[in-house]
């Protein structure tokens, strides 16, 4: 019998018709159920094939559990190990090489020192900042947000510079970047499942979160849904996502991708509607089975994305055979446009920003 588990938190509509959604396709020997763990032990089998994991981004006990799981053969959804490792900004950087358009971009150091670090910690840091070029390239207003987050939290929109370092200044610990704001004629939030079940959902940010889901217009047309399906599955094969959503921010018919490491994205019946759901539950049963069907006793059953497995190739080690033929060299793409670099600018700040920074 192969076990497919969904592991969560308080989230109930999405896991509970997920698991009714496996059961009912009357699967031989395939059975899906909430995780049980009553304890975890190094190198033991957690007993099943298969783990949706939509918690353990707030629960390190559960990403300690996936890791453990994916070890000893379950195929987890998604990667834990590549959820560990990545973040907003590197995934910005990536979908660049990916030819995905996304909002200029920089990354600003935590308003507080991290815990039991000293000013001497921080030497090899130009202080203050070069803000000037950052100001001049982003613009105002723009987005402050974290690196590494979700759900909307410690996102900022500001309106100048002394704006900026006033929400800055509400930040702790995080690790913001600084957005150039794509004032968008529409936007689109899409589920990519497998690498390959796609569903384009129209998105309207600025109304209140249960009516998000709900456009009256029409998307602009079909060539723009086309590109939008192109760029997600770059995307999340780029990065290795089973399970993902995709926010574009539609600006002069180009689409920016806004937000795309989601990966346990809102699935709830009530914020993205009866026929989303239902979308999304059906999706998540049919790559939950395949992944179950597909899946080999003790071998590595986990997606790894195009990005960890060109590393891998190109320090994978010659043949004996062919040592005397050219290695290949990496075709990756350059970077769409090179930003300007720090160096180019006069290092003047336009307000005493890193105040506490430069502690
Ligand atoms: N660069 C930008 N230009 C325009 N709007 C933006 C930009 N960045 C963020 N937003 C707006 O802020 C919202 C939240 O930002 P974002 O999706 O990046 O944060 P999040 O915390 O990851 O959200 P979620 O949990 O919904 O995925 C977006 O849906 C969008 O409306
Ligand atoms: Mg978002």
């Amino acid at each position: 019998m192969k076990k497919i588990g969904i592991l969560h938190g308080k989230e109930r509509s999405f896991p509970e018709a997920f698991v009714r959604e496996v059961n009912s396709r009357g699967e031989k020997d395939i059975v899906a159920e909430s995780v049980y763990i009553d304890k975890l032990s190094q190198g033991a089998s957690t007993g099943y094939s298969v783990i949706i994991d939509r918690i353990s981004q707030d629960v390190p006990f559960y990403r300690a559990y996936l890791k453990t799981a994916a070890i000893m053969g379950t195929a987890v959804i998604n990667n834990p190990f590549w959820w560990s490792a990545d973040e907003k900004f590197f995934n910005n950087s990536l979908a660049m090489k990916l030819g995905v358009p996304v909002p200029k971009t920089y990354l600003l150091p935590s308003y507080e020192r991290p815990d039991d670090t000293s000013p001497e910690s921080f030497s090899n840091m130009a202080m203050p900042l070069d803000w000037e070029t950052i100001y001049k390239e982003i613009g105002f207003p723009a987005y402050m947000k974290p690196h590494a987050g979700g759900g909307w939290k410690s996102v900022y929109k500001v309106n100048d510079p002394q704006d900026l370092f006033n929400k800055h200044a509400e930040t702790n610990q995080l690790v913001m970047m600084l957005q150039e704001e794509i004032i968008f004629d529409e936007y689109y939030r899409v589920y990519c499942i497998g690498g390959k079940y796609v569903k384009i959902m129209q998105y309207e940010p600025r109304n209140e979160p249960h009516l998000r889901y709900v456009v009256d217009t029409a998307p602009s047309s079909q060539a723009m849904l086309d590109t939008i399906h192109d760029y997600t599955l770059r995307l999340c094969k780029g990065l290795g996502y089973d399970f993902n959503t995709v926010e574009f921010a539609i600006r002069d018919g180009i689409p920016y991708a806004i937000d795309f490491c989601n990966p346990a994205p809102d699935a709830d019946i009530h914020s993205v509607g009866k026929e989303n759901f239902e979308w999304v539950v059906k999706a998540a049963a049919d790559f939950a089975i395949e992944k179950a069907k597909a899946y080999v006793a003790g071998k590595d059953n986990l997606t790894w994305g195009g990005f960890v497995r060109d590393a891998i190739a190109s320090h994978a080690a010659p043949k004996a055979k062919t040592t005397a033929s050219k290695p290949k060299t990496p075709t990756a793409k350059p970077a769409a446009k090179a930003t300007a670099t720090a160096k180019e600018a006069v290092a003047k700040p336009a307000v005493k920003a890193t105040k506490k920074t430069t502690k």
